[in-house]
This record gives C-alpha cells, sequence and structure tokens, in this order.
C-alpha cells in the first residue's frame, strides 16, 4: 500500500516509520527543506527512543522515502495522512487549523485516482468534514473519502504505543475509507489489537475527551496529594489503594508539579474553546487546566519555603528541564514555571538534563547548564528534581552532599523514599507526604532550621 504523510513533525515521522516498517511504502513530506535533506542523511530533528534505527532501517530497505514534493507522492497514494501541527491560536487558545486546511486545499489538487484523506492531527470536532468541503470544492471530481485517525502517542514510548496500541480509533463515513484503514492497520489487526470504528465526529472527539480525562486524573491525584500533606497520609499510598480498583485503574496517578507537554496543555484548553462555541460546557476541564496552571507557579513558592523563605542570592540546583523523561521538548514543561519564579525571588539557577539542554538554552540565557547533576547541585541551597529521568534514580548521596551549601531535597516526581535521603543528612521534601523526614540539615541557618521544621 502507498502512503503519503503530510508533515514530518514528531507525529508525522513517528507515524511514518511504523506505517513503512509494516511494510508500507511511505514518503514523508514536508516543506522544511533542511529538514528533509537531514532525514535523508537518517539525521533525525527530535530525540524519541528507538525512533532513529527505525527511520535508517526502513530508509535503506527502500519502504521509507522523504521529499518536498507534494504531488508525486500524493497523487500516487492510496492513503494520505495529515500530520501537521495544529498549535493554539494566538490569543483564544483555539486550534489553529490553517496548516490542516492548507493541506487538504493542496491534496485537493494533487490527487489522481482514488484515495483516502486522513487526519492524525488533532483536530476539533467537524475538522473532518470542512477538510472534505474544501477537497471537494477545490477539485469537484476527484475520487476521495476522508477519515480521522487520531493519534495517541506518548512521546518517549511513541513506537511501543504505535506498535501495541491499547486501541485504534478510526472515525469514517464510507466504506471505501474504512476498506484502506483496514489495510493500513493490517499487521495489527493480526494482532488482535483492538480496532474501534466510529463516525468521524466520534473519532476527532474521541481524542480530546482522552486527553482531557488523563489530565483530569492528574489533577485530582495532585490535589489529593496536597490534601495528603496537610492531614499525614501518603498519597503514595493512597494512589495504590485507589488505583488497584479496576474502575479506576492505576496509571496516570503520579502525583506531580503539574503536567505539560505539547498536547495536554494546549488540548485541554482546545476543548474548551470547542465546546464553548457549541454552547456546551465542560466545567471540569476548565477547573483542571486552572488548577494546573496554578500548580507549577505553586511549586517555586514549595522551593522558597524550603530553604528559608527566601532564595535571593542564593543558588538552587534543577534536576530535569523537560516536561517529562525520554524526550528533549520542554514544551510547557514545569520547569519553566518554576525556575521563572525562582529567577523574580532572586535565586541563581543551575541546571542538568540528560537530553533537553539544547531545547532549554533557547529559553534562557541566565541559567547555568551543566553537564551533570553533581556540577549542578555544587553550592547549592536546594536541589529539586523536576523530571524523573532514569539517571537521577541512583543519585550518589554521599557525594551531593559533599557539594551543596545545604543539604535539602525536594523530589517533586516521588522517586526517592525519605529514608534513602535523610540517610545521608539530606531534608527530604516530596509531593504528598505530611513534612520533611528525617534528622535537620546540619549546616543550615538557624533560620533555615525554622523554616524547614
Ligand atoms: C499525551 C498522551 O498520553 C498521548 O496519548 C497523546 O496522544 C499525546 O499527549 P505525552 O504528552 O507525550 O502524551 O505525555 P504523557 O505521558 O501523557 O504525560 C503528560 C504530562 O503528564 C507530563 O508532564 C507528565 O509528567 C504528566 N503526568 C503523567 C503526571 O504528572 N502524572 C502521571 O501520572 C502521568
Amino acid at each position: 500500500m502507498k502512503i503519503a504523510i503530510i508533515g514530518s513533525g514528531y507525529v508525522g515521522l513517528v507515524s511514518g516509520a511504523c506505517l513503512a516498517d509494516f511494510g508500507h511504502t511511505v514518503t514523508c513530506i514536508d516543506k522544511d527543506a533542511f529538514k528533509i535533506s537531514a532525514l535523508k542523511r537518517g539525521d533525525i530533528p527530535i530525540f524519541e527512543p528507538g525512533l532513529e534505527s527505525l527511520i535508517v532501517r526502513n530508509l535503506q530497505d527502500e519502504r521509507l522515502t522523504f521529499t518536498t514534493d507534494f504531488a508525486g507522492p500524493v497523487g500516487e497514494a492510496d492513503a494520505v495522512f495529515i500530520a501537521v501541527g495544529t498549535p493554539s491560536r494566538r490569543g483564544d487558545g483555539h486550534a489553529d487549523l490553517c496548516h490542516v486546511y492548507e493541506a487538504a486545499r493542496e491534496i485537493a489538487h494533487a490527487l489522481r485516482g482514488s484515495t483516502v484523506v486522513i487526519t492524525k492531527s488533532t483536530v476539533p470536532v467537524g475538522t473532518g468534514d470542512e477538510v472534505e468541503r474544501i477537497i471537494r470544492e477545490e477539485c469537484p471530481h476527484a475520487d476521495f473519502a476522508v477519515a480521522s485517525n487520531p493519534e495517541f502517542l506518548r512521546e518517549g514510548a511513541a513506537i511501543q504505543d504505535f506498535k501495541h496500541p491499547d486501541r485504534i480509533v478510526i472515525g469514517v463515513e464510507s466504506d471505501l475509507a474504512r476498506q484502506v484503514l483496514m489495510q493500513v492497520y493490517r499487521p495489527l489487526f493480526l494482532n488482535k489489537s483492538p480496532v474501534l470504528f466510529t463516525s468521524r465526529r466520534s473519532a476527532e472527539l474521541i481524542k480530546y475527551a482522552a486527553n482531557a480525562f488523563l489530565a483530569m486524573k492528574i489533577t485530582f491525584i495532585n490535589e489529593i496529594a496536597d490534601l495528603c500533606e496537610k492531614v499525614n497520609a501518603d498519597i503514595q499510598e493512597v494512589a495504590l489503594g485507589i488505583g488497584s480498583d479496576n474502575r479506576i485503574g492505576s496509571k496516570f496517578l503520579h502525583a506531580g508539579p503539574g503536567f505539560g507537554g505539547s498536547c495536554f496543555p494546549k488540548d485541554t484548553v482546545a476543548l474548551i474553546k470547542s465546546a464553548q462555541d457549541y454552547g456546551s460546557s465542560v466545567r471540569l476541564v476548565e477547573t483542571t487546566v486552572a488548577i494546573n496552571d496554578a500548580r507549577k507557579r505553586a511549586m517555586a513558592r514549595r522551593i522558597i519555603e524550603a530553604v528559608g523563605g527566601n532564595v535571593r542570592g542564593k543558588t538552587i540546583a534543577i534536576f530535569g528541564l523537560t516536561f517529562k523523561p525520554n524526550t528533549d521538548d520542554m514544551r510547557e514543561a514545569p520547569s519553566i514555571s518554576i525556575i521563572q519564579a525562582l529567577q523574580d525571588a532572586g535565586a541563581h539557577i543551575q541546571a542538568y538534563d540528560p537530553k533537553g539542554m539544547e531545547q532549554a538554552r533557547m529559553l534562557w540565557s541566565d541559567v547555568a547548564f551543566r553537564s551533570n547533576p553533581y556540577d549542578a547541585a555544587e553550592n547549592a541551597s536546594a536541589i529539586c528534581i523536576l523530571t524523573e529521568w532514569e539517571q537521577f534514580r541512583a543519585l550518589d548521596f554521599k557525594r551531593l552532599a559533599k557539594l551543596v551549601a545545604t543539604p535539602i531535597m525536594l523530589d517533586f516526581r516521588n522517586i526517592y523514599s525519605a529514608d534513602e535521603v535523610t540517610s545521608h543528612g539530606f531534608a527530604y521534601f516530596r509531593i504528598g507526604a505530611a513534612s520533611r523526614t528525617g534528622p535537620a540539615p546540619t549546616n543550615v541557618s538557624p533560620s533555615e532550621q525554622e523554616a524547614v521544621a
């Protein structure tokens, strides 16, 4: 089967590489000639585990090609995926669909023979109807169908998610679209991955509803974590206790500094805007967004309080900048609000992230980026873990204790146990547990002693 994918960003690349690996002949198209020539050489512009080798292998086997040419590959394709960006529109938070509609217009002029056009980009309900209208208007005699096939790819685990999905959602309004998409996903059908055929509008809404629900679940556990701190309960025990109920499920119950990334923040706001357009209310989602935004800012206050209420002139070590591990993506990362607030309060930031520093350097010129966690900890009044990278899970606390100005650790991802950390003389703060445990830090000033007690 011949497939063209419009847009060689995160979703386009992962989908293109995986579909080629299924045995299809895939052409990934992008207007960015610089990006395409890098991709042709096997240089991948994003960090995603396993993606580079998958792309290189399929390039070598000639199942995957990259081009800026639109008309040729789209004309020959049985299926054309639209995988362009749908960022938040400046000013109102609606999903900006200009790239989707532009792609639809260009596809219309390139279509030859029977073709299924599929939106993979996250798009509001009704976008498929508009794509169909545009193509019909531009090319009245074209033989085509429009389908919706949202992606559910987590950064850092995208290839696993593509090849072993919990479900594949396919929104169709015609038999042609259904037949072609069954062929596209044939290897997954054979693997018995659950495939859900729905209407096109339902498929579009499923994507937003899924992300909003997950964002809500995280926000819920974050609020319960705050309550745990007040009532001397432990969020990890509470999460385990509620997550063991199959109706609730144990995933996405990790309390933390708030959700970030390229999807949840953008998609929750876009869902609110869509609902408003239709005169419907999604107040739970509105509240989720408000709580999450406030939470990121509140995290900085926790750090300031932990070091005695004043960070002016002090150094804070930040371990982890990306919004989650195994990605270099900094979009809407909690680190952005937290570092900003700490700097506003006069702190000097020393930061380390295994993959995110290149992106981070574009955001801050006044952060001291260090090449490992130990250099970042040097002379720090507190260390704060913001991203649960694997390499932060086995830190050498003895070494850290010698480097820091004050042995205070704030673990906003709950990757340590209090005993582990406090046995090295560190004061330990984590999310959703009553208070610092273990011995008081030895080399803090009396006012700081008071603050952390
Ligand atoms: C998400 C969806 O999971 C994916 O299906 C969708 O298509 C794209 O958006 P992604 O943004 O890559 O994926 O990351 P995800 O793993 O969902 O995490 C999002 C944010 O929530 C991160 O900031 C993460 O740290 C946070 N999170 C997640 C928590 O704070 N607690 C959790 O229990 C889970």
